[in-house]
């Protein structure tokens, strides 16, 4: 008898009810083939839960929840409900209260997905983002509401403990891959913050003899994930920018329906949360015809973190094939819908 993992679903709002079933039915054909039990734990929260109970999540969700070995989300977001009650009630509680410090978002050109970078250029990148402080803080304020001078101030917080465990962590992973560390800065415009993490970032990547660490200006770095994608492969950058280049790079391999990421606790002390990049998607929800490759792909890299890095391998490998034989969705130029790609995905896998 194989190890067991309790897992959180969280299926949301949207297509996050669409492509859910996808990755928990791929996960569970896996388990079968390597020996390993999930036990899912199904929570309705999310936008309907919001209009029946004034709230996201429950009062005591987190506490439910923090004794899983990880959480799977779809997505949060509807369109009668302000995207920051939808954000701020159920993912960022999350992200923070379980310091889940890292959001991992890799992006990768896909034999079969049409790639909009010109000739033949790939891209295989991962973004490690800064997940829990930066410029995404909740100080700051609006003053003179309404008047001729209002103004609105908002506060980055960068923290010595923050920024070095975000970079010891993307150097870790640069040592698993090419050696190659990019970090996202602005350091010219931002005078204070970004130099700050400079220091801290380069203190840090010398207790890593094998990575090289290169500084580059956010603004020339989003040029060069779409002229020289070849050049980059692992880069860790602040929450903001880490959330734009990672949007970036995932348009930059196809479409937002095949990128994934990871909400990382690295400690293992809380669960980790893992989710495709994509939003609720209003404008094709409930039609079946979401692409599950990035809900299909958040679960391989739950996989991977639970310690099952073969059966991750196996599904990226599955995944990777219907693409490759031309089974798409409609956001890569196809016909399939939802279910067929998840069954061709399945046929695979059993
Ligand atoms: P979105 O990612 O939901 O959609 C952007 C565009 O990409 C749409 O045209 C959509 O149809 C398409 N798209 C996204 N995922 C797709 C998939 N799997 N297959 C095929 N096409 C796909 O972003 P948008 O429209 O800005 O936001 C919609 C809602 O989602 C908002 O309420 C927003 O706050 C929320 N949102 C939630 C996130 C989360 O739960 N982590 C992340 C991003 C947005
Ligand atoms: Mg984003």
């Amino acid at each position: 008898m194989g190890a067991s993992y309790t897992v959180d679903v969280i299926p949301g709002d949207g297509i996050g009810q669409e492509v859910t079933p996808a990755a928990t039915a791929c996960v569970d054909a896996l388990a079968e083939r390597h020996d390993f039990t999930i036990e899912w734990r199904d929570r309705d929260w999310g936008s309907d839960h919001y209009r029946s109970t004034g709230r996201m999540l429950p009062v005591d969700g987190l506490e439910q929840m923090a004794d899983a070995d990880a959480i799977l989300l779809g997505a949060v977001g509807d369109v009668d409900i302000p995207d920051d009650v939808t954000l701020w009630g159920l993912l960022i509680p999350i992200r923070r209260e379980f310091d889940q410090y890292i959001n991992l978002r890799p992006s990768r050109t896909l034999p079969g997905v049409p790639s909009p970078l010109a000739g033949d250029k790939k891209l295989d990148v991962v973004v490690v983002r800064e997940n829990v402080e930066g410029e995404y803080s909740e100080i700051g304020g609006r003053f003179r509401r309404g008047q001729p001078d209002e103004l609105a101030l908002q506060e980055a917080i960068f923290t010595r403990k923050g920024v070095s465990r975000v970079t010891r962590f993307a150097a870790q992973l640069a040592t698993e891959r090419s050696g190659r560390l990019v970090s996202a800065t602005k350091s010219n415009g931002i005078i204070h913050t970004m130099p700050f993490w400079d220091e801290v970032a380069r203190e840090t990547v010398a207790e890593f003899p094998g990575v090289t660490l290169e500084k580059v200006l956010v603004d020339a770095l989003a040029a060069r994930v779409v002229l020289a994608p070849d050049s980059l492969d692992v880069v860790v950058a602040s929450n903001l920018f880490g959330d734009i280049l990672s949007d970036l790079a995932a348009a930059v391999a196809g479409s937002l329906g095949v990128a994934p990421s990871a909400n990382l606790n690295p400690e293992r002390e809380h669960p980790s949360l893992f989710e495709p990049v994509h939003g609720s998607a209003p404008d094709i929800a409930g039609k079946g015809v979401a692409n599950p490759v990035a809900a299909i792909w958040a679960g391989g890299m739950m996989l991977r973190h639970l310690g099952q890095p073969e059966a991750a391998d196996t599904l990226e490998a599955a995944f990777g094939a219907v693409l490759a034989e031309g089974t798409r969705t409609r956001d890569l130029g196809g016909t399939a819908s939802t279910t067929d790609f998840t069954d061709a995905v399945l046929a695979r896998l059993r």
